[in-house]
Order: C-alpha cells, then sequence, then structure tokens
C-alpha cells in the first residue's frame, strides 16, 4: 500500500489573525502543504490594539475563505487540530465550532491545541532537539520561561507579574506614536538610531533583571517612558529612534539575562525561543552571540519569523506530537501548561 503519511488540518484563532494550515508527517519529515495568515493588523490599527469582539467578528467572516485557501490542491486530510486556549475566549470559539462543523462534514477526529505549546513545538519541524531545553515564549499576550524535559512535560519556571513583553512593545510603540502592532515598528526605529550611530542620554529600567526568580515585569518600563517623554516634550526623529533603540535593548538584556540564568540553573542542552517577540532580530543575535561566548555545549533554536508569530502551522505539528493530555474541547482563555 502506498504510504500516504498522515495529514492534519490546523486551525487557530486564539488573538487577532484568522490561521489555517495543512501540514503532512510522511517518512519522518513534516512538509506544509499550505499556511494562510489573514491578519487582521489593519482593522485594529485604527484602535491601536485588538479589540476581542472585533476580532471576534473577522474570524467568523474570515475562516470559510480562509479553509479553502489553506485546502486548494489537497484532497484528503486526516485529521482537525484547533487552539482551545490560552488566548481571547469569544475569538477561540470561533476556531472550535468552526473545527466541530468541519469534523461532523468530514467525518474526522479533533485534536484539541494549546496555543503555548504549539510556540514551543514550532521549533521541533524537522529539526532534532537535544533535551532537556528552556523555552522562552515571548508574544503579545505572553511572557513565559518554561523547562522543557520531554515534549509534553514541561515545567512553568516564571512568568510576568504584569505586560508581556510583546505588550510593552505595543505599549511604547503607542507612547512613541508609532503604529500598531508596536514590535515591529520600535525594531525599524532602533534599527536605525543603530545604523545612524545616534548617542543618547537615554536610559532606561531593566526591570527585575537582578531578582532572585525567573519572573518578569514589563509595565514599569512603560511607565518609564512615558514619564521620560512627557519630560522631554514633542519628540523628534532622532530622539524616537533613540526611545525605540533603548526600549527594544531593555527587553532584551532582561530576557536574555533570565533565561540564560535558568540555563544554567537547570543544567539544559538548548534554548528554544517562539511567540511574536521571537521574529525581533536583535533578540535573535544578540542570544546567539552570548550563547557562543558563554555556554560552549549549548545549542540555541528559534523559528523562521513567519512560524514565531501567530501561524496554524505550530498547531497542526502540536497534534502530530500530542498524547491524549486531556484538553477539552472547550475554549480556555487562561489554560496552563501542564
Ligand atoms: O505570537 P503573536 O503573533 O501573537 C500573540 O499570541 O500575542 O505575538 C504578537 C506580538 C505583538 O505584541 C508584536 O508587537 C510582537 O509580537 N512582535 C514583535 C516583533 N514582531 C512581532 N516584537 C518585537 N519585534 C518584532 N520584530
Ligand atoms: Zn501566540
Amino acid at each position: 500500500m502506498k504510504n500516504r503519511g498522515v495529514t492534519i488540518l490546523g486551525i487557530e484563532t486564539s488573538c487577532d489573525d484568522t490561521c489555517i494550515s495543512v501540514v503532512r508527517f510522511k517518512d519522518k519529515k513534516f512538509q506544509i502543504l499550505s499556511n494562510i495568515v489573514s491578519s487582521q493588523v489593519k482593522l485594529h490599527a485604527k484602535y491601536g490594539g485588538v479589540y476581542p469582539f472585533l476580532a471576534k467578528r473577522e474570524h467568523k467572516k474570515n475562516l470559510a475563505l480562509v479553509f479553502k485557501k489553506a485546502m486548494e490542491g489537497i484532497k484528503n486530510i486526516d485529521k482537525i487540530a484547533v487552539t482551545v486556549g490560552p488566548g481571547l475566549e469569544p475569538c477561540l470559539w470561533t476556531g472550535i465550532n468552526f473545527a466541530e462543523s468541519l469534523s461532523l462534514k468530514l467525518k474526522k477526529e479533533i485534536i484539541p491545541v494549546n496555543h503555548i505549546e504549539a510556540h514551543i513545538l514550532s521549533n521541533f519541524i524537522n529539526k532534532e532537539i537535544p533535551l532537556p531545553a528552556i523555552a522562552l515564549i515571548v508574544s503579545g499576550g505572553h511572557t513565559e520561561l518554561i523547562l522543557v524535559k520531554k515534549i509534553g512535560q514541561y515545567k512553568i519556571l516564571g512568568e510576568t507579574r504584569d505586560d508581556a513583553a510583546g505588550e510593552c512593545f505595543d505599549k511604547v510603540a503607542r507612547i512613541l506614536k508609532l503604529p500598531y502592532p508596536g514590535g515591529p515598528n520600535i525594531a525599524k526605529e532602533a534599527e536605525i538610531a543603530r545604523k545612524m550611530n545616534y548617542k543618547s542620554d537615554i536610559s532606561l529600567p531593566r526591570p527585575m533583571i537582578k531578582s532572585d526568580d525567573y519572573d518578569f515585569s514589563f509595565s514599569g518600563l512603560k511607565t518609564a517612558v512615558l514619564y521620560l517623554v512627557m519630560k522631554s516634550g514633542k519628540l523628534n526623529k532622532k530622539e524616537r529612534a533613540c526611545f525605540a533603540r533603548e526600549t527594544e535593548q531593555s527587553i532584551i538584556d532582561v530576557l536574555i539575562k533570565k533565561t540564560l540564568r535558568a540555563a544554567r540553573d537547570f543544567k539544559v542542552k538548548s534554548v528554544l525561543l517562539g511567540g511574536g517577540v521571537s521574529a525581533n532580530k536583535e533578540l535573535r543575535k544578540q542570544f546567539e552571540q552570548r550563547i557562543k561566548e558563554e555556554f560552549k555545549e549549548l545549542k540555541f533554536f528559534v523559528p523562521e519569523p513567519y512560524l514565531s508569530t501567530d501561524n496554524a502551522v505550530m498547531t497542526a505539528v502540536s497534534a502530530f506530537f500530542s498524547k491524549n493530555k486531556g484538553l477539552k474541547l472547550e475554549a480556555k482563555g487562561n489554560l496552563r501548561l501542564n
């Protein structure tokens, strides 16, 4: 009989992107057959952030079309994977309901997926990763440091006590009057400041960098920027770029310091990044440099940028690895890894 492998359709609607992807696992390799991301960035940019009910309405509107595009040229799927949390509950439900109607129509099993685990597992696509590992998942909603003992066996070591790292990028961008989403726009400005070698005496705090745990806090950083910007009045282009560079560097310093401390403490073999903020070029570069300089044996992995931000490839891939972990087919906004 011909080996067709296993083909999984992934659905991801936990935040503001409507994502559907088809992934095949055949001959011990993943093949991404399709990967559609319908971004709502333009819509939410008007408001400077994500509005759950607006996002839900858009998911509802987009899902059928995104599905059609993702299935172009694909005849069969074997299973359906869908994100059930964490995320915005109204948005998660639209994905789950869509998965259920597909499952009835196609008579295929549904596998519920944890969004944070999916971000971790986006590193495992056609790569051998020495375990245990420390995973840093940084996005608009999450900043978590996780010990990955094995695939499916996790321990959360620390997390943010207030704002997520991506949320801090987004909020500081708003203060600097840069468009939403803030991360990529701050990165662009910061790059200008570095390229032009702008001199500046702006100095921002590195919150909790010395604390004796693996937690984070980013809301004070945003407040510090707000205070300094208010004090200096209207910013010119150069000042704005300098604020962006210093904000980005402060976030990078804290993330690297705590992650590498955890890597040392738990004597792990790899460090993995994931989530939208891990698309940040400077963060990737500095992580790589520091690991090379300070840790001989430690391996560093980060997904391609298009797999760092939200996507449904990671949802499908997560379902391949999934052992029945008792996840229910219901939206859980604050779902935890266990
Ligand atoms: O993982 P993601 O796509 O969605 C969530 O689950 O939140 O992450 C989105 C977040 C946003 O806060 C965005 O500003 C940030 O990731 N982000 C970046 C970059 N690209 C996206 N932050 C810094 N640098 C980037 N290049
Ligand atoms: Zn995410």
